[in-house]
């Protein structure tokens, strides 16, 4: 059997720095072995937002489990696993905590060396398990607590361009769709806040209100999605007096609501990545002849978003990536994956003997900073337009709405 291989080795991965408690059995082969997860959403759902202590006790809850499901689909025992990764930065100190201790136990009891994990370097390389992307390459990482820019020049380095200056898109999208009510909807219950806008957005005008694009005036690659969130606020606040809507009534114009938030996302995402890859080919950070985008993150699932960026790789030359939704969210098989990646370098491995030397960190950049020289690149783009994308022509609610 594969894992009976003496030159295949199986790296066990765990996951808890925000509100997902999840394990991945991956060998140095790229075959996924096992895996297990818990997502505490629907309570933070009903919550109206993660509350750390909250989040801390359900990953204590359910950490042991995760792991041993990954364990069993795999029919390993911590005999057969080589390595233990876990992510220690960046996220929730206290999910986080979770995590790296359980980690430290197990290598520790099996005595198995710890790979520590960047959350963010393992959603970046998590497509070089399913497909061929070589360093060096552009990645785009959009969720509910990141959004970055950046060029990933091989497992362990990585030059920031870009990243956001106040919310993530995820959390713009959440907080919006909450403010919306959309939960109540039928079918939208227990869905995140993006793929309820997404879904809506599909019978909305994303013209029926102008949200003005942010940072139009930057001529770098970083985000705010801050005032996104406060202008479709507004808007909704002028909609409910217009409709007279009280309590849990839903707005008539939800649809063109959503669809016009979801438009002037993707537009300052795609405005941005077309900067970056601007600079790259000025910079010659990326060879001509190879130019990939790795695109991921829990709203790189939404399929608008990912055919504006598919547009603009397009016109640039770039092959466009996205793992699957599954992996695109936090899990433990890309932790995992990181830790091969890692595993076959050989960066950053802390043998069992060493393992008080390991600690979480709550906040953490990736790689070497570089946004400043991009800023001063000042570099002026002729933007791609996107409105063939977001027509929606079946759209019958947004008629007059405005
Ligand atoms: O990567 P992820 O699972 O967790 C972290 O934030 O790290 O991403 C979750 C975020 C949420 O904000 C959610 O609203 C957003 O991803 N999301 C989407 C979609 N599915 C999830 N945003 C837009 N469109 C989607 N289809
Ligand atoms: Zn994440």
């Amino acid at each position: 059997m594969l894992y009976r291989n003496a030159n295949v080795s199986n790296i066990l991965g765990i996951e808890t720095s925000c509100d997902d408690t999840g394990c991945g059995i991956v060998s140095t082969e790229g075959k996924l072995l096992g895996e297990g997860l818990f997502s505490q959403q629907k309570y933070h759902t009903e919550l109206g937002g993660i509350i750390p202590p909250i989040a801390k006790s359900l990953h204590k809850e359910h950490i042991d489990k995760v792991v041993n499901d990954a364990l069993k689909s795999s029919s390993l025992d911590m005999s057969q696993v080589d390595a233990v990764a876990v992510t220690v930065k960046p996220g929730l100190q206290l999910s986080l905590a979770v995590g790296v201790d359980y980690a430290k136990k197990l290598c520790s009891q099996f005595k198995k060396p710890l790979i520590p994990i960047h959350h963010m370097e393992a959603h970046a390389l998590t497509i070089r398990m399913l497909e061929k992307v070589d360093f060096p390459f552009l990645v785009l990482l959009i969720s509910g607590g990141h959004s970055l820019i950046a060029v990933a020049k091989s497992v362990d380095k990585f030059l920031l361009l870009g990243k956001s200056c106040d919310d993530a898109p995820g959390e713009a999208l959440d907080k919006i769709a909450r403010r919306l009510k959309v939960f109540n909807l039928e079918g939208m219950e227990g869905l995140s806040g993006g793929k309820a806008i997404e879904i809506l957005a599909k019978q909305g005008n994303y013209n029926a209100f102008l949200l003005g694009e942010p940072l139009l005036q930057q001529r770098d690659c970083d985000f705010s999605f801050a005032g996104v969130k406060n202008s479709a606020r507004q808007f909704i606040l002028e909609q409910e007096e217009t409709f007279s809507i009280e309590g849990d009534q839903i707005l008539p114009t939800v649809h063109d609501l959503c669809a016009s938030t979801q438009f002037v996302i993707a537009k300052h995402l795609c405005h941005r990545i077309q900067r970056a890859m601007a600079f790259c080919q000025l910079n010659q950070l990326i060879p001509n002849d190879k130019q990939s985008l790795v695109v991921s993150g829990g709203v790189a699932s939404n399929k608008a978003i990912k055919a504006a960026l598919w547009k603009v790789c397009q016109a640039y030359d770039y092959s466009l990536h996205v793992p699957p939704p599954q992996l695109c969210t936090d899990n433990g098989v890309m932790i995992a994956w990181n830790g091969v990646e890692r595993w076959i370098a050989n960066v950053g491995i802390v043998p069992h003997g060493q393992l008080a030397s390991v600690d979480f960190q709550g906040k953490a950049e990736l790689g070497e900073d570089i946004r400043a020289e991009v800023a001063r690149a000042s570099i002026k783009c002729k933007w791609i337009q996107l409105n063939d994308i977001f027509e929606n022509k079946s759209s019958s609610l947004s008629q007059g709405s405005v």
